[in-house]
């Protein structure tokens, strides 16, 4: 007689404690920490670079630690050449997420301490990480549009750097300010998809860029970060405020998901939303692109009344990140820009207190049954 207990057993894990961490809390009633630290004052206040450093080192940095820490990231930033000759070899049709896997799979044949799983040669990797994410996904851009690399502007931050390799332009300070409070939103979020798969596959004691290539790969779905990318493809086909009920309700009387809508722990609305959403209105005024937030707004006042369902960050960012002059390709790459911190922390937090994760499965297949394959009774060997 079996012993084996059956554990309970919760379709897509929703639920289900799955590990520890330090680094991020997400409260289902609209709450997020960083460290312990609310989302909200750090988005108003801090600079990404010392959120990321909070992230991977628990700790908020004093002056003299961001500075070096932001000129370690300025150092790394430029890619190895041949990484940049394999980005040119891509077909000019490849999806960016995909530049960027690939990229990032690539960057771990060039980072000698790609073996080293110490903590301090994973915080240095972190470093590689969250500076050449963003390269990739600029310089990766900058080669499918036909166009060269650009070089990196050690004075500028993360964020501008971004706009700067991207078109060449520097950017102004409140363009700076906003892109840094967008990528302190998506720094971390706790056991989502894309993290979860990092953190599995860092639980093989698989290295750090193998972790990140898993994340990338899950984050580019439209369930997780790939939704800002269809948020804005839904908002063009809607196009201006007055279409947006009937369009929606023609949707969901179809039965059809709607993206930048839904979440599996918010259930009274993400934190994020009421952030993202001011830096909408604040763009569409700064853009006279003023159609977009208001569209959101119908979408969420008529998905309450229908569904009883919440927009998440990806709706807002969806036309943040078009009035911000970026294609809508570059929306789920400029997520993992951001959220490469917290993956980075959380592979650092899954290495140092390592245990393999294997859950297990609910077999739902035929009971034992014996075999009559075409090989069965010595037929192979017969055939031979
Ligand atoms: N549009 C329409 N209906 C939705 C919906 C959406 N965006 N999100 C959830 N629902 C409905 C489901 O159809 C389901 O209804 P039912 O019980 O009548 O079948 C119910 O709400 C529960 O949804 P479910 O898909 O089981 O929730 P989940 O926790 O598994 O999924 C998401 C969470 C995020 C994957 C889901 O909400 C979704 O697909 N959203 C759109 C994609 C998106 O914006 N992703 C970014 C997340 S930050």
């Amino acid at each position: 007689m079996s012993t084996e207990t059956t554990p309970a057993y919760s379709p897509g894990l929703a639920g289900v404690i799955a590990g520890e961490t330090k680094i991020c809390s997400v409260d289902p009633n609209s709450g997020l920490l960083y460290r312990g630290y609310d989302i909200h004052e750090m988005a108003s206040q801090a600079s990404f670079e010392e959120v990321a450093y909070l992230l991977i080192n628990g700790e908020l940095p004093d002056g003299k630690q961001l500075a070096q820490f932001t000129r370690q990231i300025a150092a790394e930033r430029t890619l190895p050449h041949p990484v940049i000759e394999m980005l040119r070899l891509l077909p000019r049709s490849t999806h960016p997420m995909d530049m960027l896997r690939t990229g990032v799979s690539m960057l771990g044949s060039f980072d000698k301490e790609l073996n080293d799983y110490s903590h301090g040669a994973n915080l240095h990797k972190a470093i590689r990480l969250i500076a050449r994410v963003s390269t990739l996904v600029t310089d990766g851009w900058r080669i499918s549009q036909s166009e060269e690399p650009l070089p990196e502007r050690p004075d500028l931050t993360q964020a501008g750097n971004f706009f700067y390799k991207l078109n060449g332009a520097v950017p102004q300070d409140w363009q700076i300010r906003m892109l840094d409070t967008i990528f302190i939103l998506y720094a971390d979020h706790e056991f989502n998809a894309s993290t979860f798969a990092a953190r599995v596959t860092a639980s093989t004691l698989a290295d750090m860029y193998a972790a990140v290539t898993s994340a990338c790969a899950t984050l580019k779905g439209p369930l997780h970060g790939g939704a800002n990318e269809e948020s804005m493809k839904m908002l063009e086909e809607i196009g201006t405020p007055d279409r947006a009920e009937a369009w929606l309700k023609k949707k969901l009387a179809a039965k059809d998901k709607i993206m930048g809508f839904g979440h599996r722990v918010y259930k009274k609305g993400d934190s994020r939303v009421p952030v993202m959403r001011e830096i909408g209105r604040d763009l569409g005024q700064r853009t006279g692109k003023e159609q977009w937030i208001p569209i959101c707004e119908k979408l969420e006042e008529v998905m309450d009344r229908e569904k009883h369902l919440c927009a998440n960050v990806d709706l807002y960012a969806a036309p943040v990140f078009w009035m911000l002059g970026f294609a809508p390709e570059l929306n789920t790459p400029l997520f993992a820009a951001s959220r490469v911190a917290g993956w980075c922390a959380h592979v650092v937090e899954q290495h140092d207190n390592n245990r393999l994760i294997r859950p297990r499965s609910l077999y739902t297949g035929p009971p034992a049954r014996p075999y009559h394959g075409v090989s069965s009774d010595g037929a192979a060997s017969k055939r031979r």
